[in-house]
């Protein structure tokens, strides 16, 4: 299962080293995205079923302990962020928009104008981390009284006035970009409802490869595994060896640490520089 098909890339490379009987299940929330891939992937089409969907709404479609692996590439794919109509590149002028799924009625537009000054300054601080969540969060603020912020270098202009760029360092509107493509998109909740599900879709020794592009999703997921793979659940508020019961672990980690790319990698595709890989196998 590749819940994240995007433009196809892992789906093909899945598709090869399966060959010939290896089936594949593939979806994607954006319908665009997913077309292209149908293109793309066409010659396995017979060992291929493609779908518009969320990777968190798997079960009414994937039976379960029914894969031998599932692949979650979070994030956006660089179609989506190449793409200006899209609005999820601060680099290029485009709408607020930043929806996966382009059928969703919430748009990164909505949230800036909309949203309360303390709603604004909490999404930049826990989805972005952003030290000057607060500060930004005025500054919108003030700027949306005077007309509604439609686009994205009207807002990435905005942040680089409250937090002028320095050097070669990561642009400032990075974390508030990310922070309102999360919250649109309700990264968070997927994530946390698409690891759940994706343990009750593998079979017993398939495996759950994530791949994550920052530390707030790395978190959740080394968080799921940890807790998937401890043999006790604690029987109070507190984890104290005296309340432990004994349960059966439901995974095992296949690599303590995470996996990052090499400098090679990096070179051919700086994209991946933050990109971080766990792997965890169903009990
Ligand atoms: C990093 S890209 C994947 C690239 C892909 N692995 C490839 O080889 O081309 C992430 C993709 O995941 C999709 N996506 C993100 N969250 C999703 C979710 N909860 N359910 C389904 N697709 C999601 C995005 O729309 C995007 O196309």
């Amino acid at each position: 299962m590749d819940g994240t098909v995007g433009g196809g890339g892992h789906a093909a490379a899945i598709l090869q080293a399966s060959a010939p009987t290896g089936r594949l299940l593939g979806c994607d929330r954006d319908g665009a995205a997913l077309e292209a891939a149908g293109r793309r992937l066409a010659e396995y089409a017979g060992r291929l079923e493609l779908r518009q969907a969320n990777f968190a709404d798997l079960t009414g479609w994937v039976g379960p302990e029914s894969c031998d692996g599932v692949l979650l590439d979070l994030g956006v794919s660089s179609p989506q962020l190449d793409w200006p109509e899209r609005g999820f590149s601060f680099q290029q002028d485009g709408p607020l928009d930043m929806r996966m799924d382009q059928q969703q009625l919430l748009t990164a537009a909505d949230l800036v104008n909309d949203a309360s000054v303390l709603e604004l300054t909490r999404l930049f601080r826990e989805l972005g981390e952003e030290p000057a969540a607060a500060r930004l969060a005025r500054r919108i603020d003030e700027a949306r009284r005077l007309a509604r912020l439609v686009s994205t270098r009207e807002l990435a202009a905005l942040i680089e006035r409250v937090k002028p760029r320095r050097g070669r360092r990561l642009h400032p509107a990075t974390r508030v970009f990310q922070a309102l493509r999360m919250a649109v998109n309700d990264e968070l909740g997927s994530l946390r409802r698409g690891l759940a599900v994706a343990l009750e879709v593998l079979k017993p020794g398939g495996r759950l490869a994530v791949i994550t592009f920052h530390s707030v999703e790395d978190r959740v997921v080394k968080a799921f595994g940890n807790e998937q793979a401890r043999d006790y659940v604690t029987g109070g508020a507190v984890d104290v060896p005296e309340l432990r019961q004994p349960v059966a672990p439901r995974v095992r980690w296949v690599s303590r640490k995470a996996i990052q790319p090499a400098p090679a990698e990096v070179a051919a595709n700086p994209r991946a520089r933050s990109a971080q890989l766990r792997v965890m196998e169903k009990c």
